[in-house]
């Protein structure tokens, strides 16, 4: 971001109070910011009492491992059990738990008391299929109820999930696999997307062929596609799920025991395993989930867009909305499939009251047009959130006026798949908001901003974005690697939590969270770091050297912008530059998946690098982003950049 869009966004001047009538009826109450800030640990005791506990806590944190934390030390639960079967023992069981509206139209609605038994016969299932308390089991998926009701299965018996995004590619899931030893890998023949079947099970065979630890192949049959079969390992979900029994006795677990592992993309090229623990985690999903978007089990009808590859559907798919007893809507495609109206269309038939977004999809509807949304009934919906990276205040202004009626709180919720659950958000019906900041840290949550010597940077000014105390739903470590927990979150700053974001105070210490500063791009809300996408256009055979920036866009927030060198035997000249840039991009899409297939791919001579050797992708990001190159003083050869952009120039 630069120092331009900065000062302009810190001179948006408009605020949105709370309606009177919301605020008064709202959930969260300002005294919840007093009571947090009383007696921290006391507030977070409370917060856990809403959950259902086998044995009760003797200690609410143990920090006494810093940075390894224990919450709710001694206590037992059991997270599945909080989630589905406490809702029907309260007499809930015939509220829907899950509208599920598939891509062609298909839809299926499952009461609590109906998850009850589907959860107890995926968990039955998988003990049959050899899962025990302690494994890990992969997930790779469509968004159909059957991920949500894996997920709750393996929580269920105590196994740790590891979800894998459906989008990824097999190279991507063999190394998840491999990482956490996953004992059952659990997909699909295939899901919908953009009105077609689009197959999974083939990049789980060709995963599976390489990770000795997969026994089993749990398979749901969902698009009823062929698919390769193998009589050792393969299973149908119908065949053992069907068959099984519909009663399960959940056991209780340690507070602390394995819930799910997710990886996400660092600043060095290997994904971490992010770890996530069941007492902690659980009580701050949905002590979230309740007071951010004012949740009323009884009435409102959720639905938070994001897939449950991501930590977003973990925790306000999942987690969150299931705990509290939400009924919501899951929607297996596309928002413009069969037409640019499919969201809308979801809200007006299920009237929607709480919709949980992101800004590239918003910012998407605006470039469709507000006659879109405009042919919808939209008034159910109460309040709008947003997640992923920064909004920019034009598309959350759009976003109250075209979605919103000009009604409803926005909440611009900052988090992180470490962070497990919302950290920093307006709470609605108490802050008046301002649209582009996510404003301040939840009751519970201490926050700061500080320069480069770890000091609380003054009002009105930049630096880090810290989290100064341990929080419930914080990750437990990176699985198999303790080290890389404390280097990479821990190091920078003494005692202080490193989130790898920038943000600004404003006059009023409104918090303006202003992208990342590492080497992680945010492409569309989904974090991609440079390394991995360097490694994978390095690892094809004709490039020698690539570096890789992320180069705003419009519509996805950034975009991956990739410099190769070409290796002198590639035997490349200028005419066939097309077929080689197609090829590297398609390169990159395969080893990662779609989501990381670059934008650009610039073919150069040479790469700016420091006298250290270290590339200087500052440089680079000025070249893609069409600006005026900056200092070159500290370059190795500082006429690099002029041939780079001559270069460029004579390609076009
Ligand atoms: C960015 C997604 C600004 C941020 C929940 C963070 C945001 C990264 C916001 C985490 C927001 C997320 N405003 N930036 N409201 N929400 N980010 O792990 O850079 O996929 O560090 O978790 O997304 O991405 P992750």
């Amino acid at each position: 971001m630069t120092d331009e869009t900065l000062s302009n966004l810190l001179h948006e001047d408009r605020r949105f109070p709370p309606d009177p009538a919301f605020a008064e009826a709202a959930l969260a109450q300002p005294a919840l910011y007093e009571q947090a800030k009383a007696d921290r640990l006391a507030f977070w005791d409370e917060q856990a009492r809403a959950l259902s506990w086998a044995t009760e806590w003797t200690q609410t944190l143990d920090w006494s491992g810093a940075p390894f934390a224990k919450w709710f030390v001694g206590g037992t639960l059991n997270v599945a059990y909080n989630c589905v079967d406490r809702h029907v023992e309260a007499g809930n069981g015939d509220r829907v738990a899950i509208h599920f509206e598939g891509e062609p139209g298909d839809t299926r609605s499952i009461t609590y008391a109906e998850l009850q038994k589907e959860v107890s016969k995926a968990a039955n299932a998988l003990l049959g299929l050899g899962v025990e308390a302690g494994d890990r089991v992969a997930i790779y998926l469509p968004m159909i109820p059957e991920a949500v009701i894996s997920m709750l299965a393996c929580a269920r018996i105590g196994a740790a999930h590891s979800v894998v995004f459906g989008g990824f590619s097999a190279e991507a899931l063999r190394s998840r696999i491999d990482d956490a030893d996953a004992k059952v890998v659990i997909t699909s023949d295939g899901g919908y997307r953009r009105g077609a079947p689009s197959a999974l099970k083939p990049a789980v065979d060709e995963a599976v062929a390489k990770a000795p630890s997969v026994k089993k192949v749990l398979v749901v049959q969902r698009t009823q596609q062929d698919v390769a079969w193998n009589d050792e390992k393969d299973v149908w979900w119908h065949d053992v799920v069907d068959s099984a029994s519909e009663t399960h006795e959940p056991q209780a677990f340690d507070a602390e025991n394995p819930l799910f592992i997710l990886y996400t993309s660092g600043t060095t090229g290997k994904p971490k395993g992010i770890l996530h623990t069941s007492g902690g985690y659980l009580t701050q999903a949905a002590y979230t989930h309740r007071n951010v978007f004012d949740l009323r089990p009884d009435k409102d009808i959720y639905w938070c867009t994001a897939d449950i590859g991501w930590v977003t559907g973990h925790s306000y798919i999942v987690y969150g909305p299931l705990a509290n007893g939400a009924t919501q809507v899951i929607y297996e495609g596309t928002p413009d499939t069969p037409h640019k109206g499919r969201f809308w269309e979801i809200i007006q038939k299920y009237k929607i009251t709480q919709l949980y977004t992101a800004p590239t999809a918003i910012r998407t509807f605006m470039k469709w047009g507000d006659d879109i949304p405009a042919q919808y009934d939209l008034s159910s919906l109460r309040v709008l959130g947003s997640v992923g990276e920064p909004i920019n205040p034009e598309a959350w202004v759009w976003y109250r006026k075209n979605i919103g009626g000009d009604r409803t709180p926005i909440v611009d919720t900052w988090w992180q798949t470490e962070t497990g659950a919302i950290m920093i958000s307006p709470l609605p019906g108490v802050t008046t908001a301002k649209p582009g900041s996510a404003q301040v840290a939840l009751p519970g949550i201490g926050i700061d901003v500080v320069n480069d010597t770890a000091e609380s940077v003054p009002n009105g000014s930049g630096g880090y974005l810290v989290l100064t105390e341990p929080w419930p739903s914080m990750l437990r470590g990176i699985w198999g690697d303790p080290e890389r927990f404390k280097e990479t979150y821990w190091s920078r700053f003494d005692g202080l939590y490193f989130a790898g974001d920038g943000a600004k105070k404003d006059e009023d210490g409104d918090i303006w969270l202003l992208g990342r500063v590492d080497d992680v791009m945010n492409v569309s809300g989904h974090r991609l770091s440079t390394t991995e996408i360097e490694s994978a256009l390095v690892s094809h055979p004709k490039v020698a050297e690539a570096a890789v920036v992320g180069a705003a866009d419009e519509t996805t927030g950034q975009a991956v912008c990739a410099f190769v060198i070409l290796r002198g035997d590639a035997g490349y000249d200028e005419s066939q530059s097309e077929a080689v840039i197609a090829e590297l991009r398609n390169h990159v899409a395969k080893e990662i998946g779609p989501i990381a297939k670059p934008r650009q791919v610039m073919v150069v001579n040479e790469l700016p690098k420091t006298r250290s050797g270290k590339i200087m992708r500052r440089l680079l990001q000025d070249v893609a982003e069409n600006r005026t190159v900056g200092d070159v003083t500290t370059l190795a050869d500082s006429t690099v950049m002029d041939l780079i952009k001559k270069g460029l120039s004579t390609a076009d």
